[in-house]
């Protein structure tokens, strides 16, 4: 067989050798089989000793051994490649399922032939050079690269695995090089694939639009293709790139899951198939209609990473996994593990109408409420077109004169000058950026037209007034760099919200989306790493790029432009299930909400954005009444207090919003020695009464001294997990509680 020929000729001789990297496991031969494990997981696949393809055994998990599936009986129209589970189904051999690769060739025809000639096993994990990617060293990470090769099309494809064993997390990439003559077109590229047995699944992710992100979206995964995309350009509002997988029995806090997530901010697609068999292939990648890249002779394609966490403690156990591997090891900013400091940011309150006198005395407003970081939030820049309204200046990153008649540097200074109510702090100045834009009405379109997204002659559509710059142009990128890198260098600025507020329409190519994003990464990576001490917050009106790819460089992202407490509950609880809540950006605003309109009370606000690290007021303080002024100061201060826990604690989902008129959550230190619970009643209801609410990590030996709302009192760990709180609801809708544990005995 040709197919034996070759495993014997192409292996080299030094991957007969066997694994001595920790967590990765080679049995060895011209068909070897691979096991990336630690106790938490296995990752298992091998090589088919005839076809030399891939073929996937187990992600889950920790086992012990391969158990070779039931391929059943194989009779009908399928040949070698099509009942299998396979690792990484190319196309055109009669696998009649989605492929995770579809290469067209310079001869038309889109047929690939890639076989195992070999591997390699590395300490560490290497860079995705361009890309946002999770890293570590060899105590954190071991790499296994296996080599294919498709003789046909001179294309080698590697598959790039990481075993993160502290975070029950394996990623996955792959490189595709022409080593031919000929330019070959990539179709399509699923960063992660696997075949699963016959199981009952259920998939879950999170659908939304502007303003109603991160819906929780569970159904079982039936016969046929189910999946979702974004062709948005951008992760998008729509579909986050993010899903979960889990039998039906699946809860918050019990059963087996696996989350899965994409490193990128571009359109991308998910398709989850059950097919004939029942077997379900699982793709995560590049969104097909966005992509038909051009791999010229030796070039080589890089596909963003996936990274899939698995946990037999239920979803909560899931996002913990992806959590802390996201803190750990995706973040590079230094904020990552730092509290954040409460801000004002001045939108909500002043849109655009504002100079630097009323900002100053904004910010003096928010100073007497405890806030130590003021954000100038859209509204400072343009000259010819000066930014009054949102159809003027994009793209002129010059501050206003009539706004700040002595520039920026000035008024930064004014602002730094204001000390913080009850401390000796100094205010601290952010500013607002939306740097891929333009409105037409610029002096940059005037003198640039070109460097807009556009199709030739088709119209260039505007939303919001505004065209969307081509980042895939060097001019382009080098154009940001240096106007943002200036005006941060020209006053004392320490926040930048870098916002993005609508998709991509007309392209000139399917490519130039990736190509894009790679612009865009390598102008976020060349300005945080020139501003390391700046605090980065990612916007795109709300969580249009709430994504795992920009996270790489920032450390918090706005989480929506809903600010209404209790559709945040729902956003912030779904947005979770991927990301830590250390990452989100959460506002407390005025009532009636300016967005959906409803009232809550101003404690039931802040306690829903105290759950998330980078804690903000979007309102303007002359329009509080007394009491509120009153209020806000002892809710900052609070805030502050359990910002480390909501940093630094696993964070575990109680009872959903979607699911109890009493949603809870809570943090707890890795260690147990203390916690936050948060706790809410949505609607005034005489009965049913509340349940008990349950806790999670703690130490069921030790002792708790509760504070907060109605308590003040003690209890083992073992009490509160077991029988839980029985929490005292007063009348109306809205109630909340935070509620600090601090283990006092035992421990
Ligand atoms: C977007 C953002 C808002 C605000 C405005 C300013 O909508 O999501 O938070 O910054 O832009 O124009």
């Amino acid at each position: 067989m040709v197919a034996k020929k070759l495993a014997l000729g192409l292996l080299p001789t030094w991957a007969l050798g066997q694994s001595n990297v920790k967590w990765i496991t080679v049995e060895d031969g011209p068909a070897p089989s691979f096991s990336l494990a630690s106790s938490g997981i296995s990752y298992q696949f091998h090589v088919d000793p005839y076809t030399l393809d891939l073929i996937h055994d187990h992600w889950g998990g920790y086992a012990a051994e391969t158990v070779p599936q039931d391929t059943g009986n194989r009779n009908g129209w399928g040949g070698p490649y099509t009942y299998r589970l396979r690792e990484f189904p190319d196309s055109g051999r009669g696998d009649f399922r989605t492929p995770a690769i579809h290469i067209q060739h310079a001869t038309g025809d889109t047929v690939s032939a890639f076989a195992y000639t070999g591997y390699e096993v590395k300490a560490g994990k290497p860079g995705l050079p361009g890309l946002p990617a999770t890293y570590g060293n060899e105590d954190d990470v071991s790499t296994l690269i296996v080599h294919l090769y498709d003789e046909y099309s001179a294309i080698s494809a590697d598959l790039y695995y990481s075993i993160f064993p502290k975070h029950n997390s394996i990623a996955r990439s792959f490189r595709l090089t022409n080593k031919g003559n000929n330019t070959a077109t990539v179709q399509r590229a699923s960063s992660w694939s696997i075949d699963m047995p016959n199981e009952e699944l259920d998939l879950i992710d999170l659908r939304g639009d502007w303003a109603g992100e991160a819906h929780i979206n569970r159904r079982s995964v039936g016969f046929g293709e189910q999946g979702f995309r974004s062709t948005a350009g951008y992760s998008s509002h729509f579909h986050n790139p993010f899903f979960a997988l889990a039998p039906p029995s699946t809860t918050e806090l019990q059963g087996p899951a696996t989350g899965y997530a994409l490193l990128y901010t571009g359109s991308f697609a998910a398709n989850v198939e059950r097919w004939s068999t029942g077997w379900v292939r699982v793709l995560l990648g590049l969104n097909p209609l966005h992509l038909s890249w051009p791999l010229e002779p030796g070039d080589t394609f890089i596909s963003p990473e996936v990274v899939s966490a698995y946990s037999y403690r239920g979803f909560s156990g899931m996002s913990q996994s992806l959590h802390s591997l996201f803190k750990n090891q995706l973040s590079r900013a230094n904020q990552t593990l730092e509290t954040r400091p409460a801000l004002l940011n001045s939108w909500e309150g002043l849109k655009f109408d504002y100079n630097s006198t009323s900002m100053v005395e904004l910010a003096k407003g928010a100073a007497d409420l405890g806030c130590r970081l003021f954000v100038n939030d859209d509204g400072w820049f343009g000259t010819d077109y000066p930014r009054d309204n949102d159809s003027l200046g994009l793209g002129d990153w010059v501050p206003q004169e009539k706004k700040f008649p002595e520039g920026l540097g000035p008024y930064v200074d004014d602002v730094n000058a204001i000390t913080v109510a009850n401390s000796s702090d100094k205010m601290i100045f952010g500013l607002w950026f939306e740097p891929e834009m333009v409105n037409p009405n610029s002096d940059l379109y005037a003198e640039h037209p070109d460097w807009v997204l556009h199709a030739g002659s088709h119209n260039r559509t505007l939303l919001r007034s505004q065209l969307v710059l081509n980042l895939g142009l060097p001019e382009v990128q080098e154009y940001i760099i240096t106007t943002v890198g200036g005006i941060l260098d020209s006053a004392n600025i320490k926040y930048v919200k870098w916002d993005n507020n609508r998709g991509q329409h007309e392209l000139p190519s399917p490519a130039a989306n990736h190509a894009y994003m790679l612009g865009l990464y390598r102008v976020i990576d060349n300005l945080t790493s020139a501003h390391p001490d700046v605090l980065w917050e990612g916007c795109a009106s709300g969580g249009g790029r709430f994504d795992a790819g920009l996270l790489h460089y920032w450390p918090q992202t706005w989480t929506s432009d809903n600010t209404d407490g209790l559709s945040r509950l729902q956003i912030q609880f779904g947005t979770s299930y991927a990301y830590p809540p250390s990452s989100m950006g959460c506002h407390v605003s005025a009532v009636p909400n300016d967005q959906i309109g409803r009232i809550t009370p101003l404690a039931f606000r802040s306690a829903v954005a105290s759950m998330c690290g980078s804690y903000g007021l979007e309102l303007d303080p002359k329009d509080l009444t007394q009491e509120e002024r009153d209020m806000i100061p002892g809710m900052i201060s609070l805030q502050q207090e359990i910002n480390p826990l909501v940093i630094n604690g696993d964070f575990y989902r109680l009872a959903l919003p979607e699911q109890s008129n009493w949603p809870a959550a809570m943090f707890a230190l890795p260690d147990a020695s203390a916690g936050v619970l948060f706790a809410f009643r949505i609607r005034s209801e005489t009965k049913p009464l509340p349940p008990p609410v349950k806790l999670r990590g703690l130490d069921a030996d030790a002792k708790y001294k509760l504070t907060g709302g109605s308590f003040n009192a003690t209890f083992s760990g073992s009490t509160l997990m077991n029988t839980g709180l029985s929490l005292k609801w007063p009348n109306g809708d809205y109630q909340s509680y935070i509620i600090k544990l601090e283990r006092v005995e035992g421990g």
